[in-house]
């Protein structure tokens, strides 16, 4: 009998992340391993959430309306080249929808974003791994392998799990070697941590070009990843595209109300940036005192190598996770040896240098 068939590409698409424990959220963990706000929202989101609730037995008003606008006089970008979208992941997913058929390539960053891979598969298209430079995005690596049949060239900015950033003159660089029919999409995922004075903004190129796409996500500095509330912002022709392949109503009336409101509360960003910045800091030193190598980071987690020694990876996860400190391992072996670590509050980070000095003293058995 005929079975029914998926597509090819689907049988590819793998994990990307180490044992997930499903029994997360319980008040003993301390949470250190998506990369959420441990800050969450402000009071005035919370309570826009709140009167949220008397609509919900309506569909949610159109996105693109209010939340454009409100975003357009956050960030001076004209509203109808904003795609709002379910989660950044939403809108990356719906432009390689949109750009890749099967067979074309998508060209990213070998030991960059794990997902951005997946995002080539589900279209039966091609990920094409450029080697990194010790986890950095290579610019003439990503150059030397796009080929006539590159249709998107993907990379986060900061990215993930690094931490690490492309400045704004790579990025430039990197832009003015493609051929205007590949779309460079810049998932901007943490650039509100960003504080590098190099770094430039992914919507300068936006503006000066037509082949550039830059993605944003109210999940990381916002606090408001459950809602699943991202944004893109593109040239006219590629935002209309966009729009026209989402779901209806991608946005939930939840999400939307909360979204305006985060908008506006600069002050609780700006905080929340500062302590980031400070915790990172503090974190970052005192783990690279006890011998452990920590990649400089321009985000809200820290990639750490557990390189020297007969101290693993794999042991301190271990080690964590039985302590109730839930931190990411990657499934790429480039990662075998290294942890990332969410920056939560001063107070888990004190808890978890602890755990880690623990670790470190004991002798292996
Ligand atoms: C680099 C990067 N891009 C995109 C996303 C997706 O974010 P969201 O779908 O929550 O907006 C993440 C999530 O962690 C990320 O790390």
């Amino acid at each position: 009998m005929a079975k029914v068939i998926a597509r090819p590409g689907l049988r590819k698409i793998r994990d990307h992340m180490v044992n997930f424990p499903s029994d997360l959220h319980s008040e003993k963990q301390i949470l250190l391993n998506s990369n959420e706000s441990v800050f969450g929202p402000s009071v005035n989101v919370a309570s826009a959430i709140r009167s949220s609730l008397d609509r919900v037995e309506r569909y949610p008003e159109n996105a693109s309306a209010s939340l454009a606008r409100a975003l357009s006089a956050r960030f001076n970008h004209p509203a109808a080249q904003i795609v709002c979208g379910h989660g950044s992941d939403d809108l990356l997913a719906r432009l390689s929808r949109a750009y890749l058929a099967p067979g074309d390539e998508l060209v990213y960053s070998r030991n960059g974003y794990p997902k951005i891979p997946n995002y080539a598969y589900v279209n039966d298209a091609i990920p094409v791994a450029a080697p990194d430079q010790n986890f950095a995005v290579d610019v003439d690596s990503i150059l030397s392998v796009v080929t006539d049949r590159t249709r998107i060239v993907m990379i986060a900015n900061p990215d993930n799990p690094s931490g690490m950033y492309l400045s704004e003159e790579s990025i430039n660089r990197l832009h003015s070697g493609l051929p205007n029919n590949c779309l460079l999409v810049l998932d901007s995922a943490y650039v509100e941590y960003v504080d590098a004075a190099d770094f430039g903004h992914p919507a300068g190129l936006v503006e000066k070009s037509e082949n550039v796409v830059m993605t944003r996500t109210f999940s990381k500095i916002f606090g408001l990843a459950g809602l699943r509330l991202g944004w893109m912002y593109a040239p006219d022709s590629i935002a209309s595209v966009v729009s026209s392949v989402g779901i209806t109503f991608p946005v939930s009336t939840t999400a939307l109300a909360a979204g305006i409101v985060a908008l506006q509360d600069k002050t609780h960003t700006d905080r929340v940036f500062k302590l980031n910045l400070e915790i990172r800091d503090e974190f970052s030193s005192k783990l690279k005192c006890l011998g452990l190598e920590v990649i400089p980071s321009q985000t809200n987690f820290v990639l750490v190598g557990f390189l020297t020694g007969s101290k693993t990876a794999v042991d301190a996860h271990r080690y964590l996770e039985a302590n109730g400190i839930i931190v990411r391992r990657l499934a790429s072996p480039a990662y075998s040896n290294y942890i990332r670590f969410t920056i939560g509050s001063r107070e888990d980070m004190a808890i978890t240098v602890d755990f880690l000095k623990d670790f470190l003293s004991q002798r292996k058995e």
